[in-house]
């Protein structure tokens, strides 16, 4: 006995033994992006930007959740595809993680790739305040890049003197939402990160904003998208490189892109935001030490995760619209939920998000069944629309050529009709949402139900 103690909440019985690592969420103060020293931050672990969690891919990994915020707090896995009661939804897969209490995850991926790791509870505020994080699972065979660097794009809003302005407003949140004022990247302005001379890097960027769309470019370089959203590319899909188009990235996207450094140390390839003033650099690689005299074309091709391929041509259709559909104020009483506003719908409901209504799902689905999602945007802002749980395909839009990736985040444009595909091979409730979260406490939420 003795195992717990004070602070265990009711499921705490779960905890046994060391876990592999250590998660503590708190309070903290620091400086970014040379303003003051920002107040009223929320960190995981006790310095420096947020920890990188690394999994090995198909083996077992146990985390130990220590939650020292004044308020409950839950960790969701962006993208892996967990088992349900590991997904930290509260209410809907787990009990909310009180002040003082722990909780322990067992994660298991058998998809390698960049993911990323988040709270599920009073989203908007402990994102925005800075609660979230990489999370990489490494190949079994690791490709050979001379770098890894990991990447987390992120807006914080401040006001000169550093300090957090309110993080949303209802008027924004009714549109496209409330934009950040300090872009950051790993939570610096403009960082300039090093990385070897004429070696072959491997970004990792995640957009961990909770508005916010970056439009990403890279000056002059090299490079090559190898994964989005955690999936490699298929060997027949070439998307342009962000050396000549820019990239789009929707809140809670991934991209990972082979990267040739030039050989000369000293110079930089600049990463780029579109801005209205034009394409703005929010980070500088710069080559260091002698050449590893690589290139582009000997990059390592990485293998694609064991996903199972959706069959359209027997799978049974399922309509999701997305509309907006301003209604009276929704219940506020539960300590993960709203922001007191609805303003979105899914099939015509402004969905409630993290809260103890449980009951209704927006659909049931059959496991290991074969299904179409046809979600109709019938707003004119574009919205990530993120689904736990499982991984999908992208099938076809009314507006645009798709190709043919899988994802767990797709950025459906204004007024298009996108059809996504999936196997329903995950039992469970998987939630299913904007990843603007001011649009996801706003009624742009629900459920999927996989029975078993
Ligand atoms: Cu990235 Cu429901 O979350
Ligand atoms: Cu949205």
């Amino acid at each position: 006995m003795g195992i717990g103690g004070a602070g265990l909440g009711l499921y705490g019985g779960r905890r046994l033994g060391a876990a592999d690592f250590d998660l503590l969420a708190m309070p903290d103060e620091r400086r970014v992006a040379g303003r003051g020293i920002t107040r009223e931050m929320l960190c995981y672990g006790e310095a420096g930007p947020p920890p990188l969690i690394r999994l090995r891919q198909g083996e077992d990994f146990e985390l130990e959740l220590d939650n020292r915020l004044p308020e409950a707090t839950t960790v969701h896995w962006h993208g892996l595809r967990v088992d349900n009661a590991e997904d930290g939804v509260p209410f809907l897969t787990q009990a909310p993680v009180e002040p003082g209490e722990r909780w322990r995850y067992r994660l298991c991926s058998n998809d390698a790739g960049t993911f990323w790791y988040h709270p599920h509870c009073n989203t908007l505020e402990q994102i925005a305040r800075g609660l979230c994080g990489l999370l990489v699972v490494d190949e079994d065979t690791p490709p050979d890049f001379d770098a890894d660097v990991p990447l987390l794009l992120r807006d914080f809003r401040l006001d000169e003197q550093g300090q957090f302005i309110s993080l949303f407003e209802a008027r924004r949140a009714a549109r496209g939402g409330t934009l950040g004022t300090v872009t950051t990247v790993n939570w610096r302005a403009a960082p300039t990160i090093e990385v070897p001379s004429g070696g072959l890097v491997r970004l990792r960027l995640a957009n961990v904003d909770v508005t916010r769309t970056y439009a990403l470019s890279l000056d002059d370089a090299a490079c090559t998208i190898v994964a989005l959203d955690g999936h490699p590319l298929p060997a027949d899909v070439v998307l342009p490189s962000p050396g000549r188009e820019s990239l789009l990235l929707g809140a809670g996207q991934r991209a990972d892109i082979a990267l040739a450094v030039p050989a000369t140390p000293g110079r930089t390839v600049t990463l780029m935001r579109a801005a209205p003033t034009g394409p703005t650099p929010i980070a500088r690689f710069r080559a260091v030490g002698r050449s590893r005299a690589r290139r582009l074309r000997d990059r390592p091709t990485l293998v694609a995760n064991p996903v199972s391929s959706p069959r359209p041509e027997r799978a049974e259709t399922l309509s999701f619209d997305f509309s907006w559909a301003p209604g009276r104020e929704a219940s506020n009483a539960d300590i993960c939920g709203t922001l007191g506003y609805t303003f979105w719908a899914i099939n015509k409901t402004a969905g409630v998000s993290d809260t103890s209504d449980t009951a209704r799902p927006l659909a049931e689905l059959e496991s290991g069944k074969h299904y179409v999602l046809r979600l109709r945007n019938r707003t004119p802002q574009a919205h990530p629309i993120h689904l736990h749980g499982m991984t999908f395909r992208l099938l076809r839009s009314t507006r645009r050529a798709v190709p043919p990736l899988y994802t767990d985040t797709a950025l459906l444009q204004e007024g298009e009709t996108l059809d996504i595909a999936l196997v329903a091979d995950n039992p469970g409730d998987w939630a299913f949402h904007c990843h603007i979260i001011e649009h996801q406490k706003t009624g742009l939420t629900g459920f999927l139900r996989v029975r078993s």
